[in-house]
């Protein structure tokens, strides 16, 4: 199978770029712009893609690349920032440009028989730089321009050398698939032959070769991941996969027996159980600092995993489910893609516990192991459920968590989520919550005074939870839902709504 490497000069879209070329029915993997060239001799790579980046190719420190990458024989394509560097080490010229071009502009087309094939002229293209080639190296030909970029597409066939200004990866520009279409398939002669089925067989396969027939150990947090990791090892090594699922205490209303009963019956999983919360909620008596709780929970979750792991015998391998964003973003390479999340995956395990790691997912984007999990037989609403922080409830019980107190939250949370999936309203929220406000305040019920707790709504959308907005609710909805709480949980006996975004708050409350 032909991979295509995109190297990464820090666009905003780098992401993006090797998506379209999976979307394409390529594998694609992103790498930093300084790969030494070695690597690609040893990969043999079907095509390489440069990067846009948000740098001029004259700042300092700004990101170059060695002309030896365009004799490999590999076809290259430079988009944006890429084209620039591409032109300069070629022997070309680059125009600083205080002004950025930022926007729409018409595709003019002179040459449709490469990379522009099938382009119509005149179309939508979408353009985000400054710098612009103002000469184009020797053996390059123009083959589209735009009214401020004479320069827009140049071509070197005799090389298999291109290069575009244009984003080509984004929706705005119209054909811009079908360009890059062009020159995998037209001018880098790849096969499509990338798509879920083959990569599950692939993974099978590998994975198989690789443990023989020893152990592994998955932790499985409840989420798609961990199940997904676990359910492709299941394929590949049967038996010789054990799960452990940990019940912290901290889970919501249900959940435990729920899943638990899903990894056995449904799936088949040999899957260790541990009903901790005793432990848990031991450990956390009279804690109320956020990020003591998180520590705290995430050693005894590490304390326990190790206990059940050390029961089961020569245990050699761990596999953990961690996708390739994760990767991305503890592997930054400079520049703005690489903004980096604070990463707080309790239930995550350190890397120097004595087993050999497995991560099969580690090269699949979120939305492609949500594709791997409906191929492998996961149902479509445990497959968009929302995300839940691996602490859990401890997180949403302000201040010390208590068994009572989490007996409150998990009705509240519970009647929440019904009412949201009942107004059909659960797949357009990034997450829907209650929280327990360690606050009393006075109420009337029937005819006595009340003093109970007070619970938080939190509705947020959000597309990658770096950022969010507050869900404007129907105010039916929110008084069906207050009324209910109110009525059902005892405890409760007053709802506000969290009209915070993110930023300046954060989706979570501690
Ligand atoms: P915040 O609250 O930082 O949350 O805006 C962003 C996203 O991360 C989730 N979150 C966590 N996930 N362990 C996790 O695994 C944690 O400690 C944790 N804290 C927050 C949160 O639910 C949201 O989706």
């Amino acid at each position: 199978m032909k991979k295509v490497f995109v190297l990464d000069f820090g666009s905003q879209y780098t992401q993006l770029i090797a998506r379209k070329i999976r979307e394409l029915g390529v594998f694609s993997e992103i790498l930093p712009f300084d790969t030494s060239v070695e690597h690609f001799r040893k990969e043999r790579p079907g095509a390489i893609i440069l990067s846009g980046g948000p740098q001029s190719v004259y700042e300092k420190d700004s990101p170059s690349i060695t002309a030896e990458i365009f004799n490999l024989g590999v076809p290259v394509l430079g988009i944006c920032y890429g084209l620039q560097i591409m032109s300069l080490s070629l022997g070309g010229e680059v125009v600083a440009s205080t002004k950025r071009e930022y926007g729409f502009a018409a595709l003019r087309v002179l040459d449709r028989k490469g990379i522009l094939s099938g382009i119509r002229d005149g179309g939508q293209v979408w353009m985000s730089h400054g710098d612009k080639v103002s000469r184009i190296p020797p053996g390059f030909r123009v083959t589209g321009t735009t009214k401020n970029c004479k320069t827009a597409v140049i071509e070197s066939p005799g090389n298999n050398l291109y290069g575009i200004q244009f984003h080509p990866e984004v929706i705005h520009t119209r054909q811009g698939k079908k360009i890059l279409a062009n020159f995998l398939f037209n001018l880098a002669g790849i096969e499509p032959n990338w798509d879920m089925e083959s990569f599950i067989d692939t993974k099978t396969k590998e994975i198989r070769r690789q443990v023989g027939d020893r152990l592994i150990v998955c932790g499985l947090s409840g989420g798609v991941d961990s199940l997904v990791t676990s359910l492709l090892l299941h394929r590949a090594v049967k038996d010789n996969l054990y799960c452990i699922f940990v019940d912290n205490g901290l889970l919501r209303k249900g959940e435990y027996q729920r899943l638990m009963e899903t990894f056995r019956k449904k799936f088949d999983l040999n899957v260790i159980g541990v009903e901790a919360e005793d432990r848990f909620l031991h450990r956390l008596k009279k804690i109320s600092s956020p990020e003591r709780k998180r520590k705290i929970i995430g050693e005894e979750f590490i304390h326990i995993f190790e206990e059940e792991a050390g029961k089961i015998g020569q245990i050699d391998f761990l596999a953990q489910g961690t996708i390739y964003p994760d990767v991305i973003e503890s592997n930054p390479v400079k520049g703005p893609s690489s903004k980096i999340k604070s990463h707080h995956n309790v239930g995550g395990l350190p890397k120097d516990l004595p087993f050999e790691l497995i991560e099969p997912l580690k090269e699949l984007f979120k939305d492609e192991v949500r594709e791997l999990a409906a191929d492998l037989g996961l149902e479509k609403d445990f497959i968009s459920q929302h995300p839940f922080p691996g602490p859990g409830l401890a997180v949403r019980v302000i201040g010390e968590v208590t068994r009572e107190r989490l007996r409150i939250l998990r009705e509240a949370d519970d009647i929440l989520i019904q009412e949201i999936r009942k107004a059909r309203l659960y797949d357009k929220l990034w997450q829907a919550f209650a929280v327990l406000l360690p606050v009393r305040s006075v109420g009337v019920m029937g005819d006595r005074r009340t003093y109970q707790r007070v619970c938080v709504l939190r509705l947020v959308q959000s597309v990658d939870g770096m950022t969010a907005d507050w869900f404007p609710a129907d105010s039916r909805l929110l008084s069906t839902i207050a009324n209910r709480i109110v009525n059902e949980v005892d405890g409760i006996n007053r709802i506000v709504y969290d009209i915070t975004t993110k930023p300046p708050g954060t989706i979570e409350w501690e």
